[in-house]
């Protein structure tokens, strides 16, 4: 089993981070927009009540994929010195930075606005405090705002992987999802063969 990234694919950690962030990105994102359209029913408050720890686990995962990021560099499926190459490496640094400020502006705010904040059912700073306007303040101007920004660059990002599998058929999504084989097995497999 391939744990580390290699030049040719992303290796198992980078792929779990990856598609598993995306699924909980989509709970979390899907929840605040059916908010907006179904307004407060019982399964809406029962999904928007996940909205903060959800989040908070979303700010902790990102942090460790950096983290992982940073570890495998140099060592990651490269970009093309190309202008499209530029762009994806700017699409993808733009996707890591709403991922970390998007929920680091929230928490923030959870901690400074005095209506208390709780991590699945754990009250970790109690209600009533004062409301300190720095803090508050970032969050309210832009949370909703880079959340709906970041939505677009996901759309965006999909659609840019749809183009590459099945107009320019290049492998770009085999490198992230697919088999994990790598250049050892398969010299292996043709010294064996
Ligand atoms: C990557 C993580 C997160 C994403 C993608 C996200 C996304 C969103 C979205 C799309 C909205 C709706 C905005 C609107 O109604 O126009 C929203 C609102 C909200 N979020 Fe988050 N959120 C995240 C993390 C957090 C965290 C960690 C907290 C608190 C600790 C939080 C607290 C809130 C609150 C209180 C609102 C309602 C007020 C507002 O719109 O700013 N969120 N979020
Ligand atoms: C159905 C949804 C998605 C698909 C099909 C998809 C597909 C892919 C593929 C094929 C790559 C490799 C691109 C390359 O090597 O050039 C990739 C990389 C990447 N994707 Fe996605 N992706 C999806 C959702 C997301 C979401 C929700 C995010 C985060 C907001 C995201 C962030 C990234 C980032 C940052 C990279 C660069 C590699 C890394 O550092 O993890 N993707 N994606």
């Amino acid at each position: 089993m391939q744990w580390r990234d290699t030049l040719e694919r992303y290796g198992q950690v980078t792929r779990l981070l990856h598609w598993g962030m995306a699924a909980i990105l989509l709970w979390q994102i899907t929840g605040m927009a059916l908010r907006l359209v179904l307004g407060r029913t019982p399964l809406m408050a029962f999904w928007v009540g996940t909205h903060q720890s959800v989040g908070t686990v979303l700010l902790l995962l990102i942090l460790l994929r950096l983290l992982w990021a940073w570890i495998n560099r140099g060592r990651r499926p490269a970009q093309p010195r190309s202008w499209a190459g530029r762009a994806a490496r700017l699409g993808h640094g733009a996707l890591y930075g709403l991922m970390l400020l998007i929920p680091s502006l929230a928490l923030l705010r959870a901690f400074g606005n005095g209506r208390g904040y709780a991590f699945f059912g754990h009250q970790v700073v109690p209600r009533g405090g004062p409301r300190i306007d720095w803090m508050s303040a970032p969050a309210d101007l832009l949370h909703g705002r880079l959340a709906w920004l970041l939505l677009a660059l996901i759309l965006g990002h999909v659609l840019m992987v749809v183009l590459h599998h099945f107009i320019w058929r290049d492998g770009t999504l085999r490198r992230m999802a697919g088999r994990m084989r790598g250049r050892m097995a398969d010299c292996q497999d043709q010294i064996s063969g």
